[in-house]
């Protein structure tokens, strides 16, 4: 494997969908020269007006000037061709359908023209890298590189191994996300959901929980989110905020301090592995409540909410130093 040190002068994103444009925007964004590959004409349209779309609301947002805009696209080639995006590209990343078999097809082209010791990382959200990699001359080089939607904003990135994956892949895909200012954590065995899906569930069940035993409306529960421990998430996790909860004796000692009472809620808690059939149609109606609450500032229409998300992620992300 060449060692790179994350210094990448041109990538590929493959399968450029509604995650694949958006790798390629970022990397990009990096200042790389990207290679968009789709396997249609149609599709490459589509891709080039998602990448233009986004940089005009990052130019609402402050964020670039118009040139600066017009510098990022221009970093952009969108191909049809598989050699021609993969031909030179230090780093390769893979977004397309989330079937086996499209990946073993896809595995099988990139290798064709791939460089032997480029790392290849599947955005998969739940395929083993084992399994995707199984046909693969060269295994060691494959890694997941798992982004949250959409990956330009979103610094988090989850590396997962398969079990041929060389360590130095690994190294690698994270040298390179830290380089283009993402935030990689690597997953040290495979875990279903990995790490964010897990805890976004762990709380999205008890969030079901408390509305449906009557304890809280859906409104409340997002309102409790967002201006309670939301807050503090943003700013760094919860083990962290623990530390900073716990005074002098830090997290371990509120976890010794509160031992009794956690574990009395704990057990109160929503234990269940399947939600309840109903939740879909209670959390609808609770969230459309909630909008009918909102101003079109703070968003009262899916449009006007995603805007709001949008706007403040930004903010959010310029505070972090990340934009
Ligand atoms: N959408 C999300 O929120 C999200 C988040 C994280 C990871 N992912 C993962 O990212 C990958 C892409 O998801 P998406 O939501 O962008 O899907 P998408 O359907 O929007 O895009 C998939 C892209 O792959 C292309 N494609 C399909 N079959 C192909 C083939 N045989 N050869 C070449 N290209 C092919 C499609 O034309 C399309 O451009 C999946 O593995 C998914 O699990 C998605």
């Amino acid at each position: 494997m060449v060692k790179t040190d994350g210094k990448i002068e041109v990538a590929a994103s493959i399968g450029c969908g509604v995650i694949g444009y958006s790798w390629a925007l970022k990397f990009a964004m990096a200042g790389i020269e990207t290679r968009a590959y789709n396997r249609s004409e149609a599709s490459s349209d589509t891709a080039r007006e998602r990448v233009a779309t986004s940089l005009a609301s990052l130019v609402d947002n402050g964020v670039y000037a118009e040139d600066e805009a017009r510098a990022i696209e221009g970093r952009i080639t969108y191909t049809t061709s598989m050699e021609e995006a993969v031909c030179g590209a230090q780093f390769i990343q893979e977004s397309s359908a989330e079937h086996y078999e499209v990946k073993h097809e896809l595995v099988k082209q990139l290798e064709t023209y791939a460089d032997p010791d480029v790392v290849i990382a599947s955005s998969t959200s739940g395929l083993l890298v084992t399994e995707i990699a199984k046909y693969a001359e060269h295994p060691e080089r494959f890694c997941g590189g798992h982004p949250y939607n959409p990956p330009h904003l979103i610094p988090l990135v989850e590396i997962t191994k398969g079990e041929r994956t060389a360590e130095t892949t690994v190294d690698e895909a994270k040298a390179f996300y830290q380089a283009i200012g993402m935030e990689p954590v690597v997953l040290q065995k495979e875990s279903l959901g990995f790490i964010c899906n897990r805890l976004q569930m762990a709380l999205y069940r008890e969030v079901a929980n408390l509305v449906l035993t009557g304890v809280c409306s859906v409104e409340d529960a997002d309102k409790a989110v967002t201006f309670g421990p939301g807050l503090r998430w943003g700013i760094m996790g919860p083990s962290l905020v623990f530390d900073l909860g716990g005074g002098a004796g830090g997290v371990a000692g509120l976890m010794d301090h509160l031992d009794d009472s956690i574990t009395l809620w704990l057990k109160d808690m929503a234990t269940w592995t399947e939600f309840p059939k109903e939740w879909g149609e209670v959390a609808q109606r609770g969230v459309d409540e909630e909008l009918s609450h909102r101003t079109p500032e703070t968003g009262d229409t899916p449009e006007t909410l995603a805007a709001y998300r949008d706007h403040m992620l930004v903010e959010m992300l310029k505070l972090h130093g990340k934009l």
